[in-house]
């Protein structure tokens, strides 16, 4: 009975003992330290070396940045440029993340100065072309692509950040971006442009001109941000099927497959619906949609459903506008809207 207890206890305890151990370290990881790896490190790593996001552990980065800089990029994010804003999060929440951030690089870092520089904007736009504008845009845009994943230019292991981005023109101050110049980050392409042959009073012009980048306006309507795009046909289920794969060869994609629910799925009320989904494909589309924002490959391939429910036939398809806008990825809108207006013209043509 003793022995048999003890070599119960025991055995409990090995069962225990991973779930016990693995308990006490989740209770180890800090508030922020969970945060972080729920919310940013797939894109940020969990070590804060970088990823779709730019590096966060980089010492040049940590000394340049105050944490109300931290904090207020983490709640108005970088609309339209893929880091998303965490509107909802306490300022608890928020200081713990920022704490863990910390972590990642034991350096000191600045207050927040807000003393605004003053320059002169027209000379700064000289500088700013001559000098950032490959990098950082025209207008301030930013460069192409997403990070370090596969649709970065090998030159260029880190895209260079939107200016122009309203999250960024609240976050930072003039001290910071001038801090930034002077000294560069190393580790990525930003270099010090004092080393550059720019001397304090360019860096002060086109901190000025930076200053006045405003963001281009989004111009979608809600129309254009439907979740699906829907269309009645006149045919029956076959005809619609066969009418919708000749739309698509059509267009030059390649037919995939076509996935159908004959067994007749019965609704509750005993209306049969019918239900068959088309797979197609371009392969020329799908690799420069892939290279904007690998996130898409998620809705790929190409799909239309259709549905007969009493009596009548629809066609529908995502609305891929929509699914940009979830990615936040304002580059990512061209490529969707060109791909919308071909899924309108498909299913127009189908229900013709
Ligand atoms: C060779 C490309 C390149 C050039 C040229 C360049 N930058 Fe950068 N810049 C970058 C990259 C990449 C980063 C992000 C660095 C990082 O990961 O922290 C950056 C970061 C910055 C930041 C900080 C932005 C933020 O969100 O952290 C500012 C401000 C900035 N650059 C301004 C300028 C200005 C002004 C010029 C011209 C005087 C310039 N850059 C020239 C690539 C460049
Ligand atoms: C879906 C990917 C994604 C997620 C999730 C994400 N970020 Fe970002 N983050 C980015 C990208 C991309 C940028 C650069 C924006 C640009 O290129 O203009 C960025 C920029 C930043 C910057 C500015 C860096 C600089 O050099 O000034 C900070 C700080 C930051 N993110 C922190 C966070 C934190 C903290 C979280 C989690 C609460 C988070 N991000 C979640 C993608 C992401």
């Amino acid at each position: 009975m003793k022995a048999k207890s003890l070599f119960a206890h025991l055995f409990a305890l090995l069962l225990l003992l991973p779930f016990s151990s693995g308990h006490a370290a989740e209770s180890a990881k800090s508030v922020g330290e969970q945060l972080y790896t729920q919310h940013c490190a797939a894109c940020h790593g969990t070590d804060g070396d970088g990823g779709v996001g730019i590096p966060l552990a980089l010492t040049d980065f940590q000394a340049s940045v105050s944490d109300n800089y931290l904090a207020k990029t983490i709640k108005l994010g970088r609309p339209g440029r893929i880091m998303p804003a965490f509107a909802t999060f306490t300022d608890q929440e928020i200081a713990a993340i920022v704490k863990h951030i910390r972590g990642f690089s034991n350096v000191a870092y600045p207050k927040d100065n807000r003393t605004p520089i003053k320059g002169n904007p027209t000379l700064g736009k000289k500088v700013y072309e001559q000098n950032c504008a490959s990098c950082h845009g025209q207008n301030g845009e930013g460069g192409s692509g997403t990070g370090v994943t596969f649709s970065r230019p090998r030159h260029l292991p880190i895209i260079a950040p939107a200016l122009n981005n309203s999250g960024f023109q609240a976050a930072i101050s003039d001290e910071m971006i001038k801090h930034t110049l002077m000294k560069g980050r190393k580790g990525t392409p930003m270099t010090s442009f004092l080393k550059n042959g720019l001397n304090e009073k360019d860096l002060d012009n086109v901190v000025a001109y930076i200053r006045q980048f405003k963001q281009q306006e989004q111009t979608l309507t809600a129309e254009d941000l439907a979740p699906t795009l829907t269309y009645e046909s006149p045919y029956g289920l076959q005809e619609t099927i066969d009418s919708i794969k000749r739309a698509v060869l059509g267009k030059n994609f390649r037919l995939i497959r076509v996935q159908t629910f004959d067994d007749g799925y019965v609704a509750k009320d005993k209306q049969q619906a019918n239900k068959s989904i088309i797979y197609f494909c371009n392969f020329e589309f799908l690799n420069r949609a892939l290279n904007i924002d690998p996130r898409v490959g998620m809705f790929l391939p190409c799909r239309i459903t259709v549905v007969e429910s009493k009596g009548k036939v629809l066609v529908m398809a995502i609305n891929p506008l929509r699914l940009s806008r979830l990615f936040n990825n304002n580059e990512l809108d061209k490529a969707c809207i060109e791909m919308r207006d071909l899924y309108i013209e498909i299913l127009e043509e189908a229900t013709l």
